[in-house]
């Protein structure tokens, strides 16, 4: 039977792209994101391309459910899930910018769209994830690893998921369930680079050594840790940003 992964976020610019990595693989693919017309163009455009297969999952990670509506509807309809990635981002108005100007209204509902909808997503995966030694990845940042201007809230946000994994990893291996980060800083052709505007983007290229990295650089990492190649490693925040940060 053929290893099932659920991307929430798969719809994105880094979730997309894991998936078509991972339907290449043989990998099938449940697809989560916001907007049914993102998530069923992907379905569609990965249809037939490939040896593994892919559908589409819509839920708003918002409400409190969200986490076991999804994961019920991944396994009713694979009957099993054996990797777990979350790259969905989440970021409300009032969290990116200098601290003062941030509001502080917004805290609460951040950090629990950034760490607790991990933590659900976890909890409502674990039964899966334990019958054949499946992965948990959690998609972060640099800002909760390394320390920079306008980021003190995302990077709170991003060392609450990333103290969450690591410490679920430990006890999860008794399990032989294995969990990770994947950090990546700026990333070139993605939304949030969009976002970003190219000032910034152009900024952070010409720190990066090796270049900025595209979700095609990306991809690839996130499914090998998924692997059999990949059995002894777990707890690991690896991040992926063209020698930017170090
Ligand atoms: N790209 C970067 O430069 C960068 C840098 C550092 C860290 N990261 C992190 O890497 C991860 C992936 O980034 P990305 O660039 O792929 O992001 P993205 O292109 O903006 O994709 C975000 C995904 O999350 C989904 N989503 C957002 N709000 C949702 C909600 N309320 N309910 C359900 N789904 C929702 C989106 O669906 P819709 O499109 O339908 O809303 C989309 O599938 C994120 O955690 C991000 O913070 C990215």
């Amino acid at each position: 039977m053929k290893r099932v992964m659920l991307i929430a976020g798969g719809s994105g610019s880094i979730g997309s792209a894991i998936a078509r990595e991972a339907v290449a693989y043989g990998w099938t693919v449940a697809i989560h994101g916001r907007s049914e017309d993102k998530v069923h163009a992907l379905v569609a455009d990965l249809s037939g391309e490939a040896s593994g297969e892919a559908e589409g999952f819509v839920v708003d990670v918002r409400s409190s459910d969200a986490a076991e509506l999804l994961v019920a509807d991944v396994a009713e309809q694979f009957g099993r899930l054996d990797a777990v990635i979350d790259c969905t981002a989440t970021g409300p108005a009032g969290i990116v910018g200098p601290f003062s100007d941030t509001d502080p209204d917004a805290y609460g509902t951040f950090l629990d769209l950034s760490v607790g909808w991990l933590q659900r997503l976890a909890h409502a995966a674990w039964p899966f994830l334990e019958q054949d030694g499946g992965t948990l990845i959690s998609f972060v940042s640099d800002a909760g690893v390394f320390a920079a201007p306008r980021q003190a809230m995302i990077g709170a946000a991003r060392a609450g998921a990333i103290g969450f994994i690591r410490n679920f990893a430990m006890e999860a291996a008794r399990s032989g369930v294995r969990a990770h980060c994947i950090s990546p800083s700026f990333v070139e052709d993605s939304e949030s680079a969009r976002r970003m505007g190219s000032a910034r983007m152009e900024k952070a290229a010409r720190r990066a050594g090796l270049g900025l990295p595209t979700a095609r650089d990306i991809a690839p990492l996130a499914v090998f840790l998924c692997s059999d190649d990949a059995a002894r490693i777990t707890g690991q925040v690896i991040s992926v940003n063209g020698g930017l940060n170090c």
